[in-house]
């Protein structure tokens, strides 16, 4: 981070190296372990990584180059850095002014969720996995002393007969589209309301594109009934034919999973549903963000990043490779990275679009900051290819760490916010003595990613401050951390709807936290880049633009203009219109 050399003039990065490191604790943070995989899991994974995957590569690290060009070129945040570069106030100036706004509003739901991994990491260290594993055991115990053999074989059958009817659904949604199964449940609704059925059924079928639709579908549901029949038979077959000890074994482990699930989630919801924790210990997180902005952001935050980022990455690496011994492993990879049309949901491609902006900490302004603080010309191309791989890597391995317990454990991966704080415990219980140790780490870990990356988002408003307000440090940070914890106090408390929100959940059919997270990540993040793109392709005068690559060769330089000026902003333009219901690019991904 910045030394402070008030005097001296602007402060900068130590390194290249420095600058490097902390662009990448901005970038790596709870968007990729907390924010990536629940998302992928709400929009039916496989298609939606590929697209996210895209974005990255054909909008964000483009802009993310745009970004430090910009910053490192004006020497300055948003807002000024527009004035900088063109030599006075424009309408450029808002797109500053949005990054600063777009900022609070990031930061207020994000210090809410770094404050719940903060209370996880109390957790942790007072063990919270045991009792709920030593509960979990005696009720197994309890359940195995009391059940007779038969009703054990049932409940083992049952479990199996759920995990197999869940895939099953899943290849029916594989075979059916979204909308041959609208038109199926139109047809079926219209044929049981007619008075005469077979009649009805008649008349509507001879139309023919929805005969062809209707045969489909009642011969793959034909099929999987068989299917079901058979594998019914097949799984009754194989319970009672194992051995006794072998059963034991196998209702001991699945009840055990099964209470453990409940319990974790109990833990969870005690948390989220009461906002005078979740605002304390956001409280806390602000106060801790507040202190390092303030206290200059000195080379021990440097320092930090260094440590903490391989230590982050090297425990990832540890709970991927559990993961890979895990029964859930095949359906977890299978989820993540085999692309099926029919599970995106629709808004999916916004929510991929607007999320690359938000894990490569991009359309506010942050990357601008932060490319501020550096007064090398060189390296630019380089700096941000790395920047994004690393938290690309990070996003990716971080789904492959979390759903394989997700689907060991017959969890859904559709759970929302809480996914990581309810599915990652399931494994630390069952390693025991040594999940103690991987669980404080872990949640350690992922409050330092948080750290790192709500530094950048109250740099960028403190900054403007320090810059154009002339404030100091201190006062700047203080000033930006009351008024993005008074912003958060709705979201500290969204899971709490009694003691604030009301009908918030009901009247916008999301919850404030998503609602906010919605607007800022969605839609003030791409159309931040949009702007910016327009102005690094279109409007910053080249002989600055050319200073800044000077040890770039220049088809490189071309080829990025080129996305830059044309693609990165028809992408975005293109969906954000279809959000406006221009048109419908999520039917489109689906055609294709
Ligand atoms: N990129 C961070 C994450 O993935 C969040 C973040 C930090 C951010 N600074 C930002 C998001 C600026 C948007 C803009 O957790």
């Amino acid at each position: 981070m910045a030394g402070q050399q008030k005097e001296t003039g602007r402060s900068h990065w130590k390194s290249r190296f420095g600058f490097v490191l902390a662009a990448a604790g901005s970038a790596v943070g709870l968007g990729n372990i907390w924010k990536f995989p629940y998302i992928t899991g709400e929009n039916g994974g496989g298609l939606f990584v590929l697209i996210y995957l895209v974005c990255i590569l054909l909008v964000g690290l483009p802009i993310m180059i745009a970004e430090i060009m910009i910053g490192r070129a004006a020497q300055k945040q948003p807002v000024g850095a527009f004035e900088e570069l063109n030599g006075g106030k424009t309408i450029w100036s808002a797109a500053g002014w949005m990054g600063v706004l777009a900022g609070f509003i990031i930061l207020s739901f994000y210090v809410v969720v770094a404050g719940w991994s903060m209370d996880y990491t109390l957790k942790s260290i007072v063990n919270f996995t045991q009792p709920i594993e030593k509960e979990a055991a005696a009720e197994t115990d309890l359940f195995i002393a009391t059940a007779d053999m038969e009703s054990m074989q049932n409940y083992l059958i049952d479990k199996r007969l759920a995990d197999q009817a869940r895939m099953g659904e899943s290849l029916l949604e594989r075979e059916i589209s979204k909308r041959q199964m609208d038109a199926f449940a139109r047809f079926q609704a219209a044929v049981s309301a007619a008075e005469d059925p077979e009649e009805a059924r008649r008349r509507l079928l001879t139309d023919e594109e929805l005969q062809q639709t209707v045969t489909h579908v009642e011969a793959i549901q034909q099929q999987m009934q068989e299917l079901r029949k058979g594998i019914e038979e097949q799984v009754r077959a194989d319970v009672t034919g194992i051995s006794d000890e072998t059963l034991f074994r196998q209702v001991r482990m699945e009840k055990r999973r099964e209470l453990v699930l409940a319990k974790v989630g109990v833990t969870f919801g005690n948390l989220y549903t009461n906002g005078w924790q979740s605002l304390m210990w956001a409280f806390l997180f602000m106060a801790l963000t507040v202190g390092v902005v303030a206290g200059g952001v000195s080379a021990g935050i440097e320092r930090a990043c260094q440590i903490l980022m391989p230590t982050l990455f090297a425990l990832i690496c540890t709970m991927v490779l559990y993961g890979a011994f895990q029964s859930g492993f095949p359906a977890a990879v299978s989820f993540v990275f085999s692309p099926d049309p029919s599970r995106l949901k629709p808004s999916g491609v916004l929510e991929a679009l607007g999320h690359a902006f938000f894990t490569l900490s991009l359309g506010m302004g942050a990357m601008m900051t932060y490319g501020s603080y550096q007064s090398a010309k060189t390296g630019l191309f380089q700096e941000a290819l790395m920047i994004t791989f690393l938290d690309t890597l990070i996003a990716l391995l971080a789904c492959l760490m979390i759903f394989p317990i997700t689907f060991s454990y017959g969890q859904e991966p559709t759970a929302g916010p809480g996914l990581v704080f309810m599915s990652m415990p399931l494994a630390f219980a069952e390693i025991g003595t040594g999940g103690m140790l991987l669980s404080i780490l872990f949640f350690g870990l992922l409050f330092f990613a948080a750290l790192t990356s709500a530094l950048s988002l109250l740099e960028v408003c403190a900054s403007y401050l320090i810059d154009q307000k002339d404030w100091s440090r201190p006062q700047a940070a203080l000033a930006t951390g009351v008024i993005t914890l008074l912003v958060a106090v709705p979201s500290a408390f969204d899971g709490d709807p009694d003691t604030l929100l009301g009908t918030w959940h009901a009247d916008y059919g999301k919850g404030f936290f998503d609602t906010v997270d919605h607007l800022a990540s969605n839609w003030m993040l791409p159309l931040g880049g949009l702007l910016i793109a327009v102005y690094a392709g279109w409007v910053m005068p080249r002989k600055l633009q050319e200073a800044e690559v000077k040890d770039i060769p220049s088809w490189m330089f071309q080829g990025w203009l080129f996305v830059i000026r044309i693609v990165a902003p028809a992408l975005v333009v293109v969906v954000l219109l279809q959000k406006v219901g221009i048109f419908d690019v999520d039917e489109l991904v689906r055609r294709l």
